[in-house]
């Protein structure tokens, strides 16, 4: 792989040792989106696009952090009484190894190098991907035994608390615990997880609108604080309530004049996307996939006109999708503001459909995007090369 021989190489030349390689993927969402947050369901899969961290131990307590990427190395003490945000990529890094050690486990310094081939802010779980193969390497090499669900909670409490974005668990999740050639049906309060195999008869194509627009961490941060008034509007008449998960369609329906607007329309797509989740995955498993294209394009719907998280260019996008030959279904998938659309295309209309949506897309707006089959991998582990 000429990522890893590039980590390898590099690393031997920038800290005179040679590093044990650790790789965590990014994820596709098939559906089930902003509700990990509200302790709901989703449906997510590796991708074969990764991160990988080089590593060797150091005698001492600091960590020396260089991105290929950014081509910067930052150095932290994992003694600083307070450590503060930079703002930067090394956030992620840092923050995990803070997030390992408050729960308990001690961590020796190292040395780290991190690339990868994920796009950064492409809705592909870059940042997820940085933080879960560091947390791996950095156990690893000191020694310490870490379950992959406790290390998706702890890369996620890294986020929410040093890096300050409220992000919920199935990013994280996906990464540390993916099945190769299954997407995972997770309850995102018990963290259960169950295997769903894609159908062999279609693919899971992405398509990177090759946008990303701004607002997307601070609108985040607001749709989460609009679900929590939902609740905190709900849990009277509905008690017991503590989650949107809690609240059915009837239920909300039936308190709807309770929610004042946009806070109503937020907990709708919430409410009715975790119940899209589970007919999801009922057709999936029957394979039904009409059924379950049509609740895809239901899922798009919804984040575009209830939770106001899609742009122009992925409702483009989806549009091109819907009218290709060969489509089940299209939808945005991850955060929203720009990022990619997943389509669940024949798998004998793949080659076509790159065609007729790539171009349509680039006429349209300009832009090339990047369009390939996600053929859906294993999670965090050790490269032996
Ligand atoms: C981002 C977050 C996830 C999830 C999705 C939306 O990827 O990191 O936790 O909330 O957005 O489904």
């Amino acid at each position: 792989m000429r990522i890893a021989k590039e980590l390898v190489s590099k690393f031997k030349t920038l800290f005179g040792a040679a590093p044990r390689l650790f790789r965590a993927p990014g994820r596709v969402n098939l559906i089930g989106e902003h509700t990990d947050y509200n302790d709901g369901f989703v449906m997510p899969a590796a991708i074969d696009l990764s991160t990988i961290a080089a590593i060797a131990p150091r005698g001492d307590r600091k960590l020396r952090v260089h991105s290929m990427a950014f081509e910067q190395t930052i150095e932290f003490d994992l003694d600083d009484p307070s450590p503060s945000p930079r703002g930067d990529w090394s956030d992620y890094v840092r923050g995990v190894a803070l997030s390992i050690e408050s729960a308990g486990l001690r961590l020796g310094g190292a040395d780290l190098m991190v690339h990868g081939d994920l796009p950064m802010g492409s809705g592909l779980s870059a940042s997820a991907a940085l933080e879960v193969a560091a947390g791996l390497a950095l156990c690893r090499v000191s020694d310490v035994t870490i379950d992959l669900t406790d290390l998706a909670l702890y890369c996620q409490r890294a986020e929410n608390e040093f890096v300050g974005m409220r992000c919920g668990v199935m990013d994280q999740f996906i990464s540390c615990r993916a099945v190769a050639g299954c997407a995972l049906l997770l309850d995102c309060r018990s963290l259960e997880a169950r295997r769903l195999r894609i159908d062999p008869r279609a693919r899971l194509v992405i398509c990177n609108t090759m946008v990303h627009h701004e607002l997307a961490s601070s609108a985040y941060n607001e749709r989460r604080e609009a679900c929590e008034r939902a609740v905190a509007l709900l849990s009277g008449p509905l008690d017991g309530a503590r989650a949107l998960r809690d609240v059915t369609q009837d239920q909300l329906k039936h308190f709807a004049a309770l929610l004042p607007d946009p806070i109503l329309r937020r907990a709708r797509h919430i409410v009715s996307e975790n119940a899209r989740v589970l007919q999801a995955a009922t057709a999936l498993a029957a394979g039904d996939l009409a059924e379950f294209g049509w609740l895809m394009n239901e899922s798009h719907r919804s984040l575009r006109d209830d939770y106001q998280v899609s742009c122009p260019e992925l409702d483009l996008m989806v549009e091109l999708a819907r009218g290709a030959p060969g489509v089940y279904g299209a939808r945005m998938t991850g955060g929203g503001f720009g990022g990619c659309t997943v389509n669940l295309v024949e798998a004998n209309r793949v080659e076509s459909f790159k065609e007729i949506v790539g171009e349509a897309y680039k006429d349209a707006t300009k832009l090339t995007p990047r369009i390939f089959v996600c053929a859906p991998g294993a999670g965090v582990g050790e490269l032996e090369f």
